[in-house]
């Protein structure tokens, strides 16, 4: 069910652009659905960002992975127990650009017992290094970046020098005609990896929810949808230029004929944009805000105290004696102030 439920979600996704079209919806789906989306997506996107930035953080709860400031003979981790902003700022760099908890990641397997005699027998686990899931996210992630920049083709005019050149870099290798991108084959590869691993690997599939595969669909019906239109059901470039050029000046103008794969590759993108704010794929901003990284550990050097407390009456030991100071002498409890 797990993985049946998104399947066919992703399936009734591919197929109403279709009843749309045979229904003459072409202006719907062409303009109506997709400012609709980007509405969705960006009202989703505030609304989300503004409830994190608005749940109050008033102590440092960052995560800590090596020793944090402290005794000047002391060395610290100034990158996994960043003290200062600009440790924080590195630290989210790496982070965001490299991938660096992931690169972290680790596998338990059964290593033969240490001792010679009950090696056999007795097997230890042992924590060893695994760097597929980063290295796959990383190939994922850099893609799906570098594929999203590629269409700016369609929506600026004139295309930008840094555009045309991303996209030769993409099709260096001049395989098949048109050119079959670098990030094409990378994102396939990618999305079959991270797929695969949760299918495959049982600890895994135990703990992955249908909102989980949902996006892998999505995004893979997106690939190969867009795939089939460059290499298979080719579509009138300038006619999809003409259409995202007017979406971008609000003047908009249905197009004459695009084909089936346009409108399917273009509505599931709009799904992508809608649903992006309600699900695990917010992740894009929430790295931003998570307290746990984006906090500088200065626990033992700064007081933090929390602003909205109550205010508290509280009566110290100073105020207690001075108080009763008299009576306790009488009754020959010691003080520790005379007067
Ligand atoms: C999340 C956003 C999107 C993703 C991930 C995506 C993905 C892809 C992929 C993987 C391809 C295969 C060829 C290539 O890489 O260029 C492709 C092609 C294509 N996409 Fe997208 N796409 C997205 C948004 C859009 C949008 C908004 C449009 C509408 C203008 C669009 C129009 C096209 C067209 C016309 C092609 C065929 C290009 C060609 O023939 O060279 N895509 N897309």
């Amino acid at each position: 069910m797990t993985l049946f439920v998104p399947l066919i979600a992703v399936a009734i996704l591919v197929a109403l652009p279709l009843a749309g079209r045979a229904a003459g919806g072409d202006g719907l789906l062409a303009v109506g659905v997709p400012y609709a989306a980007l509405a969705v997506f960006v009202a989703g996107f505030v609304r989300r960002v503004v409830r994190w930035a608005d749940t109050p953080v008033p102590f440092r709860i960052p995560t800590t992975a090596g020793q944090g400031r402290s005794l000047a003979w002391i060395k610290p981790d100034r990158l996994d127990n960043p003290a200062t902003t600009w440790g924080v700022l590195s630290r989210m760099a790496l982070e965001i650009l490299c991938f660096r908890s992931l690169f972290r990641n680790t596998k338990q397997r059964l290593a033969p017992a240490l001792k010679a005699e009950n090696a056999a027998a007795v097997r230890r686990p042992v924590y060893v290094s695994a760097k597929g899931l980063w290295f796959f996210a990383l190939l994922f992630h850099g893609s799906l970046l570098a594929i999203v920049l590629r269409h700016l083709r369609f929506f600026l005019a004139p295309v930008p020098a840094w555009v045309e050149g991303l996209i030769a870099l993409d099709g260096l290798f001049a395989i098949g005609l048109p050119t079959v991108y670098l990030s094409d084959a990378a994102l396939l590869a990618a999305l079959l990896f991270l797929f695969l691993r949760r299918v495959l690997i049982p600890q895994v599939r135990y703990i992955t929810l249908a909102a989980d595969y949902f996006p892998l669909f999505l995004i893979g019906a997106i690939a190969v949808s867009g795939l089939l239109m460059r290499h298979v059901f080719k579509v009138d470039l300038n006619q999809v230029k003409a259409l995202a050029v007017g979406w971008a000046t609000f003047s908009p103008a249905v197009p004459a004929e695009l084909g089936a794969f346009f409108f399917v590759h273009l509505f599931l993108v709009c799904a992508l944009a809608a649903y992006l704010p309600f699900g695990k794929l917010m992740h894009l901003a929430g790295v931003f805000l998570s307290p746990t990284r984006n906090l500088a550990n200065d626990n033992r050097r700064r007081r933090h105290v929390n602003p909205w407390n109550a205010p508290v009456k509280v009566h110290p030991y100073a105020e207690y004696e001075d108080e009763f100071r008299g009576k306790m002498k009488a009754a020959g409890i010691p003080v520790e102030r005379e007067e």
